[in-house]
């Protein structure tokens, strides 16, 4: 391993300690490819918690953000800027949604959400969220969050959030009722594991919406703009959501999200009910608009659909030969889960020795979020390690 340089020294000095960092200082980017200062080379497998889906110096990405930086790099939303139009209009056309909020983040665009649901229902009925759920820190998204470890020092949360076990028809059937306001759920589970909602189980919230007139809430944060290989999660079920979150990917790596509406609640915010200095900044919006190009348009989103399942393929070839200490392989295009028997922490270390980022959720699922530029030799790389890593490694 690297030894560390004087930025880890002062780091404790200088900052609140909310994160564990790796022991890496990175000096630039290339492609899929991170380079740490001391010359070595990392296939980045978590593209920045998945928000590098173009990878690193893309040149395209790079003049935009030069040409509307040259131009004016931030307005306020006292004026309405090309780049943020455009951008909004393409998020409807490929969301088949109606309007757009922009934010800086994904937990602000979820926050614009229980604002947005509580000024239709008001504070007294129920929001439900699912058991592994992860909405963001905000005092509205950790309410929604399922982990404990989250919350537990923060109380009190919003009032009337109820958990209902994910994937489980029963219990949301017992759960929903004419007193519910919302139902938030990611239709693939990032940081809780990687933990793909059933058809049976997607299909049942969707009656139960018909019959009670919640309005369902998709955070695609982590799951939207082609990760999965359609453009948001959503697109493998039968079903569209009232409202629809992203984040993330969307600005490129620049601060950007989006609350996404159906028709039905597109006049529910009247000026002054929401708004955010910085939300659909120019710079971040333009970032935005190579961002769908790429994926949408030139080809990456069907990149992550078909080596998606060539990789998942592999790994559950994989889990044949080591089924003592791969559980499970699960998700879809490049967002990919691999359960482990025990704590993956250590085997994200041994990655690391290998020249591999990649990232371990929940305690014991590595979390696989390669950018979507990521080809065939780069996945067989992580194959032959993760092979290698596993038949050396004590779990
Ligand atoms: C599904 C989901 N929702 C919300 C968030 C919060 O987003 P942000 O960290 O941009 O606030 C995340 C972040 O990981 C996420 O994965």
């Amino acid at each position: 391993m690297e030894k560390l340089s004087h930025i880890f020294i002062g780091e404790k000095e200088v900052f609140l300690q909310t994160y564990n960092r790796l022991p890496l200082e990175i000096s630039h980017g290339k492609g899929v490819h991170l380079f740490s200062k001391d010359g070595q080379r990392y296939l980045d497998f978590f593209s920045g918690l998945g928000v590098n889906v173009l990878g690193y110096g893309n040149e395209k990405l790079i003049r935009a953000i030069e040409d509307q930086s040259n131009k004016f790099i931030h307005l306020s939303n006292y004026y309405i800027t090309n780049s943020q139009a455009e951008l909004a209009r393409r998020l409807i056309k490929y969301s088949g949604l109606s309007k757009v909020f922009f934010t800086n983040s994904g937990t602000e665009a979820v926050e614009a959400s229980i604002k947005l649901i509580r000024k239709i229902f008001g504070p007294d009925k129920k929001i439900i969220s699912f058991s592994n759920s992860f909405h963001g820190r905000t005092y509205g998204s950790l309410s929604l969050t399922w982990n404990e470890k989250y919350k537990k020092n923060f109380a009190p949360l919003l009032s009337n959030i109820i958990f209902s076990e994910f994937n489980d028809v029963n219990t949301i059937e017992k759960i929903a009722d004419e007193n519910t306001a919302a139902v938030f759920i990611e239709f693939i589970q990032g940081e809780g594991g990687i933990n793909v909602a059933s058809e049976k189980f997607v299909e049942k919230i969707n009656s139960l919406r018909k019959k009670l007139g919640f309005v369902l809430v998709a955070d695609e944060i982590q799951s939207g703009i082609g990760r999965t290989g359609k453009p948001f999660a959503f697109n493998r079920y039968k079903i569209i959501p009232d409202l629809l979150l992203v984040a993330k990917a969307i600005g490129g790596g620049l601060p950007l999200g989006a609350l996404i509406t159906s028709d039905k609640y597109s006049n529910v915010f009247q000026p002054g009910d929401h708004g955010s200095t910085f939300g659909g900044n120019p710079v971040a919006c333009s970032a935005g608009l190579v961002v769908l190009d790429e994926v949408f348009e030139n080809g990456l989103m069907d990149n992550a659909l078909n080596l998606g399942e060539y990789f998942k393929s592999e790994l559950t070839s994989l889990q044949s030969i080591c089924p003592d200490k791969i559980i499970d392989v699960r998700g879809s295009g490049f967002m990919l889960g691999v359960k482990i028997s025990d704590s993956c922490k250590s085997l994200v270390t041994a990655f690391q020795e290998n020249k591999i980022l990649v990232n371990c959720t929940n305690q014991n699922v590595l979390r696989i979020l390669p950018p979507l530029i990521a080809n065939k030799e780069n996945i067989d790389f992580f194959l032959k390690v993760f092979k290698e890593v596993l038949t050396i490694h004590p779990l």
